[in-house]
């Protein structure tokens, strides 16, 4: 009986509708207001040194993440082949982020540590020539360009704009962090000082005499998926 009048009427229809919606709407959005973050707070993650950002530029550039993602996503078949599922934290410095949308290669998310410098050296040279069956393009440039780094100073201070923690410390030292980085031999105790002690420092494209793109390339590769310590990781429970 009621029901009838209800379903005539559209002003009283539209009205109900209305408050039956925003009901919903309030009780998926309230929460949101009284948790701090969305990202769960995890030890490890810190900035992208100036090398490793130059390097981050280069797989943009090149648009490596047209087969590649970096995103390990929880299901059994993935963490078993490439390591604990990606979380949160581990991309919240990424402006914008790598998780991709395809694999025709292999997730990246974890490759850091994985392989030598070596073998990404003759993997970005000829890919073939490590893996028989690739069919990953040949990067062979990259060894052979001098790495132009004059702006990273300026690409961490727009970095920093939209809430990467980098310090005016980072910023105003930012090319010579970048050359301590690509120096195997050289005094790398300030870029450690401002980026923590497991930095890795190496001539990361075998030519000790230059800093090239493949440089920043494979330093960047190296680090991912290697911040996060997952041995003292523990999930929180919800
Ligand atoms: C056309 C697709 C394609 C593009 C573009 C591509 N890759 Fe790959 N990549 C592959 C395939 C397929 C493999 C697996 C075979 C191999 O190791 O070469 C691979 C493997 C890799 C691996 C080894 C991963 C592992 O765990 O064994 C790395 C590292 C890598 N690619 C980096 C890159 C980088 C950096 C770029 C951009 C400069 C890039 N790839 C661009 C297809 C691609």
């Amino acid at each position: 009986m009621q029901h009838a009048t209800i379903e005539k009427s559209i002003p009283i229809m539209g009205l109900l509708t209305l408050v039956m919606v925003s009901i919903g709407g309030l009780v998926e959005i309230t929460p949101l207001f009284f948790i701090d973050s969305t990202i769960e707070k995890v030890q490890g993650m810190r900035p992208y040194t100036p090398l490793e950002l130059k390097g981050r530029d280069i797989y943009l550039r090149e648009g490596c993440y047209n087969c590649h993602s970096q995103m390990i996503r929880p299901f059994r078949d993935e963490k078993e082949r490439y390591g604990h599922y990606s979380l949160a934290a581990e991309s919240m410095y990424d402006h914008p982020f790598q998780w991709g949308s395809k694999r025709t290669g292999p997730d990246l998310a974890r490759v850091g540590g994985k392989y030598s410098n070596m073998w990404h050296q003759q993997h970005m040279r000829d890919p073939r020539a490590v893996v028989p069956e690739s069919v990953m393009p040949t990067y062979g440039w990259l060894e052979k360009t001098p790495l132009n780094y004059a702006d990273v100073g300026d690409r961490m201070s727009a970095l920093s704009k939209v809430g990467v923690p980098y310090t005016s410390d980072m910023i105003a030292n930012a090319k010579a962090d970048l050359e301590a980085q690509a120096n195997a031999n050289g005094d790398s105790s300030k870029l450690l000082s401002r980026y923590g002690k497991k930095v890795p420092v190496d001539d990361f494209d075998g030519q000790p005499n230059q800093i090239t793109e493949l440089d920043a390339l494979v330093a960047y590769l190296q680090m991912l998926g290697t911040l996060v310590d997952f041995k003292s990781y523990q999930a929180q429970s919800r």
